[in-house]
């Protein structure tokens, strides 16, 4: 049964994680695009005002029973993948956490979809997932060989999906995105993460005085200013490229995995410049030493994704990715540091 209060478009897309980041964009990319988003999220990291296009439904992945019952109400017809835990540093120190949410979390929803009949599946997967990369740029053939708890969870992931797309009526896109940054263009939604570790947030906080100052791990790494270069991708190109990928597999392309980036690399003193010359405030910043398992370079090939999807990035430029988190922080800018 579908919802009654939805309108008749492109189908109803289960947005798990929808609550969040990267979800939230996506939901109101979705809507523009005529899908019906029905967010399934546990609200552990995301925030019901997040879910803005789309209704929410609380739940989480793990929970079968949770799961039958929201997907029985609404009948989606795809399903795009958010809900994980994102922190590196705490997969290291926890990684059953990582492993039971991420990975098995997964393991059911893939379980729900197949007994539903839901044959697309849009996951969000990661750079991590190369680890120390091999070669610069990174393609999507590069060996994967991931460094932490976090990016193995999503690897193993991939090749669930794999295993689940040969064995049953499933095609799947698996997006990994390099670092996404930014916020919308129309300031109705960005970034919040509790706790934050994303580095454009946190200069814009110690730019506007919410955190003393920045701190700069290693300045000794081999790129060009000795710190760490990565490929910054706007939060709306992404959400663009999800509804890309799901128009793509209802088109009938093959499941793949595909690099979301820019194909830039900017050090982490690019992205301090560029923060202090958008806001006009200097950057209070002091370094630390080198953070284990923190590749020097990260950045991506992305072009299969642009040949495939057909996707172009917006707002390629830092000048433009920085300008819109600036626009959202100023709008939260009562809210305390978190
Ligand atoms: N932010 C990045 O730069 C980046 C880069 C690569 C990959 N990713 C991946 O993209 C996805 C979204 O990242 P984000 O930055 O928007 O994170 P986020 O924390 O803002 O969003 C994740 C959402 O998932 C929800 N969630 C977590 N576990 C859940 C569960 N078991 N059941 C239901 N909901 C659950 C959280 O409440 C949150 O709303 C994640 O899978 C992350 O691994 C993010």
């Amino acid at each position: 049964m579908t919802d009654p209060t939805s309108s008749p478009g492109r189908g109803t897309v289960l947005v798990t994680g929808g609550a969040g980041y990267i979800g939230s964009h996506t939901c109101k990319a979705l809507r523009a695009a005529g899908y019906d988003p029905v967010v399934f999220d546990n609200l552990v990291y995301g925030h019901a005002e997040a879910v803005r296009w789309g209704v929410l439904e609380r739940g989480d992945i793990g929970d079968r029973a949770r799961l039958d019952a929201v997907i029985a109400h609404y009948a989606p017809t795809a399903i795009v993948h958010f809900a994980a835990y994102a922190y590196v540093g705490e997969s290291v120190t926890d990684p059953g956490k990582y492993y039971r949410n991420n990975f098995a979390g997964t393991l059911t929803l893939l379980e729900a979809a197949r007994d539903h009949g839901i044959g697309r599946f849009i996951f969000s997967s990661t750079c991590a997932t190369y680890g120390v990369p091999s070669e610069i740029p990174i393609l999507e053939t590069t060996p994967q060989s991931p460094i932490n708890p976090y990016g193995a969870s999503k690897l193993m992931i991939e090749r669930v999906l794999a295993d689940f797309g040969v064995a049953h009526d499933l095609r799947w896109i698996a997006l990994r995105y390099f670092n996404a940054a930014g916020a919308d263009p129309e300031n109705e939604t960005g970034e919040l993460h509790d706790p934050e570790t994303h580095l454009i947030p946190l200069a814009l906080d110690a730019a506007s005085g919410r955190r003393a100052a920045l701190t700069i791990f290693g300045q000794d790494y081999d790129t060009a200013d000795g710190t760490c270069v990565r490929d910054y991708i706007h939060v709306s190109d992404l959400a663009d490229a999800h509804v890309l990928a799901l128009a793509a597999l209802e088109r009938g392309v093959e499941s793949q995995p595909l690099n979301l980036g820019n194909g830039n690399g900017f050090s982490v003193r690019d992205v301090v410049r560029t923060v202090e010359a958008i806001t006009g405030l200097p950057v209070p910043h002091d370094f630390g030493p080198r953070r284990p398992g923190d590749p020097p370079a990260l950045i991506s090939d992305a072009r299969r994704a642009r040949e495939l999807l057909g996707w172009q990035p917006r707002y390629a430029d830092l000048d433009a990715i920085v300008r819109t988190a600036w626009a959202w922080h100023q709008r939260n800018a009562g809210t305390p540091a978190i």
